[in-house]
């Protein structure tokens, strides 16, 4: 449905043909996954180990293909140069729409089989497993759904200022100002696109409701991306750069975490992937530290499945990715990973008893915003629009956010210009 572009789908099909036949052959030896994913800061690393374990006590090879950079970005480059050259690996963590990108190009597998014989059809939401599905088959598995509009916080900071948890805008900027006045870095952020694209989307839903974000960033609607509530979600989003630090350029997601961790920072906004690293550092939620949607955002949720596609490859890799894939949903997995990673399980029928009051409560406004209405496809994180677009937009917030000159309104017409890729 979404090809990245002819040339790069022409080469792709011809070289993965090409290398079909050399891989059974390199396949022949060993039982072995090849898995690319960006899961490298310290949480995120100790759960992509639980897959790594659970697959070697099957007797299975484990070759790490990890590339780092938040948001994935990075490694979908690399992913790219390893298919245009006809060497996939067995198994890359692949999302959302992307997912049909890959499909069209003929280069994922399927996994009817272990889907059926686990009857994924009837433990995954319609919504889910009809992501994880090319043509009808099942060409990807869902490790988790990330909560991203979340706000952190250090409750020793949150004191020393004097102030409670902001549950509106307006309290994040009068919390953050006392929290300045005290002595500490109220909002801990890095200057990278995706990162500001994050906290971008959290405020406009704060600002402009869930009707205006799905119309906004999922829809595409020309008119809510040139108009004057997208006006104002950038000028309040511009604001917060008042409550960020003057070093925050070019900083991964996971040391601004750590600034609010060792209390050189007040709060962070950024998906439930934080409290990952919260967890690594074996702090306790709802004392330690705090956790709560973004301010003006407790009616919705903005998901991020993060999902293994399947490349398609042949004989006993085949076999040891077709484990992978079972693997992957099993409770065992779906548990100590979800635990280590911050997320929640794909499958809603797992106990939770284990899990802390954050993930209970990820559960509960994951449950109670489908019902309602509020849950929301995550745009920064591939999964409401298409890769091209996605980046389009990604440029313009953060262009406008690092600009010193440009008004609100010219960034919301390069808005509008950015969903035009679309067509
Ligand atoms: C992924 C998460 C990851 C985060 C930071 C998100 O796009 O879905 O799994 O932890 O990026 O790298």
């Amino acid at each position: 449905m979404y090809p990245f572009n002819i040339s790069f789908s022409k080469t792709a099909l011809v070289l993965a043909t090409t290398a079909a036949a050399s891989m059974a052959y390199a396949s022949a030896q060993a039982a072995e996954v090849e898995v690319l994913h960006w899961w490298t800061s310290g949480g995120e690393a100790r759960a992509a180990n639980v897959l790594k374990e659970l697959m070697e006590a099957e007797g299975y090879g484990w070759e790490d293909f990890a590339v780092a950079g938040g948001g994935g970005e990075t490694a979908m480059t690399v992913l790219k140069s390893r298919a245009m050259s006809g060497n996939p690996p067995s198994a890359a963590q692949i999302k959302g729409p992307e997912i049909q990108e890959w499909g069209e190009l003929g280069l994922l597998g399927e996994l009817d089989e272990v889907a059926e014989a686990e009857g994924w059809d009837a433990l995954l939401p319609t919504t889910v497993a009809d992501v994880m599905r090319h043509n009808g088959s099942y060409v990807a598995v869902p490790v988790n759904v990330h909560r991203v509009n979340w706000l952190w916080a250090n409750p020793e900071v949150l004191a020393a200022a004097g102030v409670e948890m902001p549950t509106t805008l307006d309290e994040l900027f009068v919390a953050g100002e006392a929290i300045r006045e005290a002595g500490y870095i109220p909002l801990a952020h890095g200057g990278q696109a995706w990162q500001d694209a994050t906290v971008f989307e959290s405020v406009l839903l704060a600002s402009g409701g869930t009707e205006f974000y799905q119309r906004a960033l999922v829809e595409l609607d020309e008119e809510a991306l040139g108009s004057a509530q997208m006006i104002e979600a950038l000028e309040t989003f511009k604001r917060l750069r008042e409550l960020m630090d003057d070093d925050m350029s070019g900083r991964d997601w996971n040391i601004a975490t750590s600034m609010v961790i060792n209390g050189d920072a007040g709060m962070q906004l950024m998906g439930d992937w934080a409290k990952g690293e919260f967890t690594a550092a074996e702090l306790t939620a709802g004392e330690e530290y705090l956790c709560a949607a973004a301010p003006g955002t407790q009616d919705a949720f903005t998901f991020n499945i993060d999902s293994l596609a399947m490349f398609r490859v042949e004989g006993v890799e085949r076999e040891a990715q077709q484990a992978l894939a079972r693997l992957v949903l099993e409770p065992t997995f779906q548990e100590a990973f979800n635990l280590a990673k911050g997320s929640i399980p794909a499958r809603p029928d797992l106990d939770m008893s284990e899990f802390d009051t954050c993930a209970q409560q990820s559960l509960e406004d994951f449950q109670r915003t489908a019902e309602e209405g509020g849950l929301v496809p995550s745009m920064a994180h591939g999964m409401a629009v298409r890769a091209d677009v996605q980046g389009a937009i990604f440029d313009v917030v953060t262009n406008y956010f690092n600009s010193r000159d440009m008004p609100a309104e010219e960034a919301a017409r390069r808005m509008v210009n950015a969903a035009q890729a679309a067509l």
